[in-house]
């Protein structure tokens, strides 16, 4: 018997969706992507229905497609934006500003000036320089201390320290904050993307805990909010939880460490909500072997880590891949069509494709709706972005 399992297309969409969407991509050519805005709909309901005690602010950067933010604007979503470019995405389809929060720490005076200028109050920050910016270019606006969190290796796409502050640091940076006349608001921080120990988010929220009763206890300041980021699951080859579980947990954490009167509850997701509401279409462009005696066998598809599965990297993010034939799974390197030798997808997990896979034949990957699009290079060696379709 195989030691690889073939995808059961029934665990990722149902029947009728996914030949709906087989069905919108038989004859465009490949590489693109196709999502089902039914999904997301459904997707940012559930969020609702799981956590309906918080504001959901969308992480635009999953995928910004106008579709998506029409669906999300009309939904009641709030916007997680981290560039001007992105704030005139989900101004240009008439999202107002207080419906928005600069979640970067990573910014350029003249953005703070234009997103002020534009009525945007609430900005996140963790170092020194960009707040006492903030409070130059941002006056009496609302801010939120990004902290460091522990666990990021326990997610497919860890955070790691490039955000976030220590503790001490972000108590310090809203203490100052106040001092300069801004609104110490409340304190973020992210997991990791695709965390699958839920335990993450309890150590956070106690670290968050503790720095709400210092600030209260030593300066008399009342934060209002806790951002608790993304890092909600999304459906790949390597089983999570569900939401609800994750919802149910992330629940108690909170009221047990803030009782039944709970601050502002941010949550800012964007693969949980776009990832299973996507699928992308490529061809096999060639099937080889490195010698005649080698075992396994190279599969060239058209579409690579420069065309959107930039998160496979490292093999962090593993899809689902689904193809037509029957034949009996055997390992396989899977990788890209261009020139650059960074572009294999999978080489160490041992992937099962088919043996009868054939050139020209179709690859699914499912639950490829986030991170896909957004990450497509502009044009190397020649090819064009990668291509997106809704439905
Ligand atoms: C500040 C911030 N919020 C939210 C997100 C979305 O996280 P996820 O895709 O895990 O839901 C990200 C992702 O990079 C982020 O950087």
């Amino acid at each position: 018997m195989s030691q690889f399992q073939a995808i059961d297309v029934n665990e990722y969409y149902d029947q009728a969706t996914f030949e709906r969407i087989k069905a919108f991509a038989q004859d465009k050519p490949t590489p693109f992507v196709v999502i089902d805005t039914k999904i997301i709909a459904k997707q940012y309901d559930d969020m609702v229905h799981n956590f309906p005690y918080a504001s959901i602010y969308y992480a635009v950067k999953a995928n910004p497609a106008k579709e998506v933010l029409t669906l999300l604007r009309d939904r009641g979503a709030n916007f997680d934006i981290a560039s001007i470019y992105e704030l005139d995405m989900v101004s240009d389809i008439g999202v107002t500003p207080d419906r928005v929060s600069y979640g970067n720490t990573i910014k350029k005076r003249k953005d703070v000036r234009a997103f002020y200028e534009r009525g945007v109050r609430m900005y996140a920050s963790d170092s020194e320089a960009d707040l006492r910016m903030i409070a130059e270019e941002a006056p009496g606006s609302r801010v939120y201390v990004r902290i460091l969190t522990e666990g990021t290796h326990t997610a497919d796409w860890p955070l790691s320290r490039k955000f976030g502050c220590q503790n001490e640091m972000a108590f310090e940076l809203l203490v100052l904050a106040k001092t300069l006349g801004l609104e110490p608001y409340g304190i973020s921080f992210h997991v990791g993307s695709q965390q699958r120990d839920i335990g993450a988010w309890d150590s956070a929220i106690a670290k968050v805990k503790s720095i709400f009763e210092r600030l209260r206890e030593e300066h008399g300041i009342e934060l209002k909010m806790i951002n608790l980021g993304g890092g909600f699951p999304a459906n790949y080859l390597d089983k999570t939880n569900e939401l609800g579980t994750y919802a149910e947990q992330i629940t108690h954490f909170l009221k047990e460490d803030f009782g039944d009167q709970l601050p502002q509850i941010i949550l800012e997701p964007g693969r949980s909500l776009l990832s299973n509401a996507g699928v992308l279409v490529s061809e096999v462009v060639l099937i080889s072997k490195k010698s005649q005696t080698a075992l396994e066998r190279w599969v060239f598809t058209d579409v690579g880590k420069f065309s959107g599965l930039i998160e496979t990297m490292d093999e962090a993010i593993k899809f689902p891949i689904y193809t037509e034939r029957q034949g009996e799974l055997d390992r396989c390197v899977i990788a890209g069509p261009t020139c650059d030798s960074a572009d294999i997808m999978y080489e160490h997990y041992s992937y099962g494709l088919p043996l009868d896979l054939a050139i020209g034949d179709r690859m699914y990957w499912l639950t490829a709706g986030a991170y896909t699009t957004t990450y497509s290079a502009v044009c190397f060696n020649g090819f064009p972005p990668l291509k997106d379709y809704y439905l």
